[in-house]
């Protein structure tokens, strides 16, 4: 089914709650409505919106947005071991979740209570405490508008980095991902080297998957606004790679200040979290936007703000950060 909503009323569907308008905004239940979508409505420009919950509208869209919703989870095999599961782009990412705790399965269980849905997985390659999606990924399916056909891609090919892929670059804004298939598998592989993890777990009786989940969600919920309730977007800038010297500098100077190891060789990851927090700018407030007080990445719309308030504001901390650090923290949120 094809829903066309005309001057589209964008506040409820973005997790920001800005009240950006789009000229024209489609949901569609099954992928292969998109052929149809295309013909029909030839839209010239356009763009997905999936559950708005990594997007910053800073004016009205004069385009069409599309909107996958198809939610349909299909185990397409399973050897006793490993279970390959095809998902829709329109299902909730935690219900993806917690179908698969409920089921024993494996592999997901650390991403728990990441808003947004499954078709925007991929994109960002959504992670938290010490996974990413990439890990379960195995490949993904997108209509291709230009050619008019439809092509899965391989994970090896979708060129995961921390919050990175091909989406992002090569492929941003020519394809509509309709569905993902991740591998999930029934050996226990609890991965608790992250922050307050194993601490949350044991004080749960252990490394199950439930214990693994409740654990996961409950931290997110100590740290992390409900974007139900307090508009936000998670992570509002991405955590800066940085050469090793710079670094090394910056700790000599701050000797607690936190550092991960990344793959690309000379460099490692700082915190934006830390870093604008030691900016002094937690919990600070202008307007109708603040850095929520207890996590420094995130954002919030304490109630009404524009999504050209909410831009100027995070210019503001990332000069901020520039000032203080000399080091230079991007946008995680996608911009509209
Ligand atoms: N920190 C501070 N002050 C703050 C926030 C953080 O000092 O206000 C310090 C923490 O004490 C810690 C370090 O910075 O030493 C890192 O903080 P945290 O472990 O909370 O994680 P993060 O790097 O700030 C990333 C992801 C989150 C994810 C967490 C947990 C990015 C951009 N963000 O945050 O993802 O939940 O790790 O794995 O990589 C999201 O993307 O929307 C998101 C919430």
């Amino acid at each position: 089914m094809i829903r066309v909503f005309e001057n589209a009323d964008l506040s409820g569907r973005n997790s920001f709650h800005v009240a950006q308008r789009a000229a024209r905004l489609i949901e569609f239940d099954k992928a292969s409505e998109l052929p149809e979508i295309f013909g029909q409505h030839a839209p010239e420009r356009w763009t997905v919106l999936s559950g708005g919950n990594n997007i910053l509208f800073t004016r009205d869209y004069d385009g069409t947005l599309l909107t996958p919703c198809g939610n349909n989870i299909e185990i397409s095999s399973d050897d006793g071991e490993n279970v390959i599961v095809g998902v829709e782009a329109g299902v909730e990412w935690d219900d993806l979740v917690e179908w698969a705790v409920g089921r024993g399965l494996w592999g997901i269980e650390n991403l728990s209570l990441i808003p947004g849905k499954v078709g925007a997985a991929p994109v960002q390659n959504i992670g938290a405490y010490g996974a990413e999606a990439k890990d379960a990924i195995r490949s993904v399916t997108m209509y291709f508008p230009e050619q008019n056909n439809f092509i899965t891609l391989a994970a090896e090919h979708c060129a995961f980095g921390y919050r990175e892929s091909v989406f992002k670059h090569s492929l941003k804004g020519r394809v509509i991902i309709t569905s993902v298939e991740m591998r999930l598998n029934r050996t226990p592989k609890p991965n608790l080297g992250y922050g307050d993890v194993v601490r949350e777990v044991e004080a749960r009786g252990g490394a199950t998957l439930r214990n693994i989940r409740d654990a996961i969600c409950s931290i997110r919920r100590s740290k992390l606004p409900d974007p139900a309730v307090t508009g936000n977007a998670g992570s509002f800038f991405k955590n800066p790679v940085v050469e090793i010297a710079v670094a090394e500098r910056l700790q000599a100077e701050y000797p607690g200040m936190p550092m991960y190891p990344v793959a690309e060789s000379g460099k490692v990851k700082l915190a934006s979290g830390w870093l604008i927090d030691k900016a002094g700018l937690k919990g600070y407030r202008e307007g109708n936007v603040g850095v929520h007080d207890r996590q420094a990445l995130v954002l919030i719309n304490t109630g009404g703000a524009t999504g050209g308030e909410v831009i100027e504001f995070a210019h503001m901390v990332q000069r901020r950060v520039m000032e203080k650090f000399g080091i230079e923290i991007d946008t995680e949120v996608n911009i509209l």
